[in-house]
């Protein structure tokens, strides 16, 4: 998703940049239909330039019989060792696919979302969920908040190195949450004995484990079959994984927004969502990193966020991308998240340590804002200077007013669709 050159983006900017002056009336937030006809030509020319696409042009086809049979699957608890936990405990419908909660509660907690949390059984986990909204579709090829699923030169790169299971980095993807400890396998002292995590012969014994259990459920494991025309007794984790990817890709696909309407079918939009996206295109700079049919490149960064929870590398500290890479340019650098839907899928940023969109973005270019330093430990302070100095580096944008914050959200909104309820 990088085909969009710098150059093209660079003089859509500019020419933005001329077009952000207040509206000529002077007029602040207004729900009213914009009728400035050169400022909504100019904000569809961006979106297109930045590589906004009709939904339709990015859905890849699934098999039904396989489709269905990840839906069973994504349900089920059999996908956790000690069968306490399903995909769905986490990815639920009435989050947009995410939990609600800032960090995942994993194998060990019952009930979802608040409740989940409340109970105490179950161990928090270092990420914010992510959800699935175009998952899987044309040119979605990064996955997790650090990219440890990717895909260079055409060859899938994951933590299984020259055994990739398969091609198709989502069906990689979804290899991964079945043996990843605490999220699905709960922290035992016999999994510790018998289990090294992230180990691939360790993965393949669980993993094979998994798949005989569907294999034999009296409901499952003949649709599985059927839709892979295997006997039972030949299916393999491969065929999990693969019914779960064909899933999450048919049932998250990118359904048409208000965005595509107004760029494409001459939609109205109105004046606050008008002036939000004239500056995420232009000074707001968000289309640097958010850009591509998903509005985003792909690529890693690093944003001042908050961060909240323990964090992936402990004493609440997560480094992102460099505990793929171990390259200490990328530390504290995670993908660009995708912006579909957001109305549904809060809290925000890899640790879920924001709770409103437009604290979302005003990280970007006043983190402090969000943060009490007061009560920091000088550990947490620290770890916080050391994730500020990347982030100057970054093309992120420079003060914005509240009010140009507001027209942003609203312009965001535009990207919110009804999926599967
Ligand atoms: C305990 C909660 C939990 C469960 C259960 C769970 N997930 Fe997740 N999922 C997460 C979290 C947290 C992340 C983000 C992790 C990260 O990026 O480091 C995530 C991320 C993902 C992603 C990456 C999405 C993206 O944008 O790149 C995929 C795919 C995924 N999960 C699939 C699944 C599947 C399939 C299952 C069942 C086999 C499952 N998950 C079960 C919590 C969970
Ligand atoms: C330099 C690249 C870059 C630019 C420019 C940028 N972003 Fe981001 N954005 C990111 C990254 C990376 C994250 C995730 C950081 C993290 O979780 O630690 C993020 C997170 C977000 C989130 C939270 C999404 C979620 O699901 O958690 C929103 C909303 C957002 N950005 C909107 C914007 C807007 C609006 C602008 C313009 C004002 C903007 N971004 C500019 C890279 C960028």
């Amino acid at each position: 998703m990088k085909s969009v050159s710098n150059a093209t983006l660079l003089s859509a900017a500019l020419f933005l940049t001329a077009c952000d002056a207040p509206p000529s009336d002077g007029s602040q937030a207004s729900a009213e239909p914009a009728t400035d006809t050169m400022r909504m030509a100019a904000l569809r020319d961006a979106a297109i330039a930045s590589g906004f696409v009709r939904a339709e042009a990015l859905a890849i086809p699934v098999d039904p019989a396989r489709r269905d049979a990840g839906r069973l699957i994504f349900a089920s608890t059999k996908m956790s060792l000690n069968q306490s936990i399903s995909c769905r405990d986490c990815h639920l419908n009435e989050f947009g696919s995410t939990d609600g909660l800032p960090n995942a509660v994993g194998a060990g907690a019952v009930g979802h979302g608040a409740a989940r949390m409340a109970n105490s059984e179950g161990p928090i986990l270092p990420r914010n969920v992510l959800p699935f909204w175009g998952r899987g579709s044309k040119g979605f090829t990064t996955f997790f908040w650090d990219g440890k699923v990717s895909v260079e030169d055409g060859k899938v790169v994951s933590q299984f190195g020259d055994r990739a299971p398969s091609g198709d980095p989502m069906v990689v993807a979804a290899h991964l949450p079945s043996v990843e400890l605490r999220e699905m396998i709960a922290d035992t002292p016999t999994v510790r004995d018998t289990l090294v995590t992230e180990d691939v012969d360790a993965a393949r014994t669980v993993q094979d484990e998994l798949a005989r259990r569907f294999a034999d459920d009296a409901e499952i494991g003949p649709r599985l079959a059927a839709a892979y025309r295997l006997p039972a007794g030949k299916l393999a984790f491969g065929h999990v994984a693969d019914a779960l990817a064909a899933f999450i890709r048919d049932e998250f696909r990118i359904r048409p927004t208000r965005l595509e309407a107004f760029v494409f079918d001459r939609g109205q939009i109105s004046r606050t969502e008008l002036a939000g996206g004239l500056l995420f295109y232009g000074r707001g700079r968000c289309s640097f990193c958010h850009s591509g049919p998903y509005f985003s490149d792909f690529d890693f960064h690093a944003v001042a966020f908050p961060q909240a929870g323990f964090g992936k590398n402990g004493f609440g500290i997560d480094e992102g991308r460099y505990n793929v890479t171990l390259d200490p340019a990328d530390r504290f650098r995670f993908r660009t998240p995708p912006l579909y839907n957001l109305s549904s899928t809060g809290p925000y940023s890899h640790s879920g340590s924001v709770v409103r969109v437009e604290d979302a973005i005003i990280a970007h270019f006043d983190p402090l804002r969000l943060i009490d330093t007061k009560d920091m430990s000088i550990r947490e302070r620290a770890d916080l200077y050391s994730r500020l100095g990347p982030a100057s580096r970054e093309p992120l944008p420079s003060a914005l007013t509240d009010a140009e914050v507001r027209s942003i959200a609203a312009f965001l909104r535009m990207l919110d669709f009804k999926g599967p309820s």
